[in-house]
């Protein structure tokens, strides 16, 4: 156990195991968030029926309260305890839960979910996920657990318990280490309906999800029906350069296939290599003493699509 001392909490890094599940429990049942890996990044879970708990993620965060989150459930029907599962999320679910989707549904209206957790909305974003400590909890604690990243609001998504530290320490009670995270990406966000919507591209590509529903996926619509998407998500704090063939002085090169740098995605250009390696890469040059970043062109293609979405809003500024 690692303790990192600093003002509002002592942020305790646990490795997973019985020990880390069991305090991790005690904690959320307090009404406390925990950082937990899930299958694509590191979540910051609190019990979703605690409208206390859920504003407790909002604070150690930071996020903007129009932000919804994600709840993550153990299994389909938990699911349909919270939320109305027509026959299209049905297939989606059968076909990648547990697993890095998540669906945006109708909400029932007594699911007993704080209202803070959808921010208002009569939908609700919800998935099951696989990575063994966040189902641990979930059957530990047997609660709907509410989890955005967890980061700092705006800031670069953990995919390691070392980014979580960097990000929340001090503002949280518990991480539980269990390694890097393997998609490395958020999970993708359907809207299953008439037409299906893509709210956000993740590590399922969209070819793949119409494939199972036999149906064009729609692009999001403008608004804030995807609030968290806004478009300058997932920044480091350097600015950054997308689409580079070589660095600029001063720049921090992310290369991928046979264009080297400082760092790379993938040797081999394997995109889902570069899915998992990606934020941990943009940490490593926000730490650099480089001025700026600079990241070769990933083809946009299957996962690559959501490598793209990730860069460009990292880019923007
Ligand atoms: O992989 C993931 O999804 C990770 C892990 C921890 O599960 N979680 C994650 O949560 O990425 P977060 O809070 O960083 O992103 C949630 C996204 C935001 O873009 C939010 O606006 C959107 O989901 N969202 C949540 N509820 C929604 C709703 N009812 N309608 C539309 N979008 C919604
Ligand atoms: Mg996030």
């Amino acid at each position: 156990m690692v303790s990192t001392p600093n003002t509002a909490f002592e942020t305790k890094t646990f490795p997973y195991g019985d020990a880390a599940i069991a305090e991790g429990a005690r904690l959320i049942t307090a009404g406390q968030p925990v950082a937990v890996p899930t299958e694509t990044v590191y979540g910051l879970a609190a019990d979703a029926v605690n409208a206390a708990a859920v504003a407790a993620i909002y604070a150690a965060k930071g996020r903007p309260s129009f932000n919804p989150l994600i709840v993550h459930v153990i299994d389909l029907a938990a699911a349909e305890a919270i939320a109305v599962i027509d026959d299209a999320a049905r297939a989606l679910a059968a076909a990648f839960w547990p697993g890095p989707l998540t669906l945006v549904v109708p909400m029932r209206p007594d699911s007993g979910i704080a209202s803070l957790v959808t921010a208002g909305l009569d939908t609700i974003a919800i998935r099951v996920p696989a990575h063994r400590a966040m189902r641990a909890l979930l059957a530990a604690t047997r609660k709907p657990l509410a989890a955005p990243s967890a980061n700092a609001s705006g800031a670069i998504s953990p995919t390691r318990a070392a980014h979580v530290l960097a990000s929340l320490n001090g503002r949280i009670a518990m991480i539980i280490d269990d390694g890097p995270t393997s998609a490395g990406l958020e999970s993708t966000i359907i809207m299953p309906g008439d037409p299906p919507r893509l709210l956000r591209p993740g590590p399922i590509p969209a070819e793949v999800i119409e494939a199972v529903i036999g149906a064009a996926l729609a692009a999001a619509p403008g608004g804030i029906i995807a609030p968290g998407q806004l478009a300058s998500h997932y920044a480091p704090a350097k600015p950054l350069r997308i689409n580079a063939n070589i660095a600029r002085a001063g720049e921090w090169m992310i290369g991928f296939g046979d264009l080297p740098g400082d760092d790379t995605l993938s040797e081999t250009g394997d995109l889902i290599e570069a899915a998992a390696r990606l934020f941990d890469c943009l940490h490593r040059a926000d730490a650099s003493d480089c001025v700026g970043i600079a990241v070769a062109r990933i083809p946009i293609d299957g996962i690559g699509v959501a490598i793209n979405d990730r860069l460009i809003r990292a880019a923007h500024r």
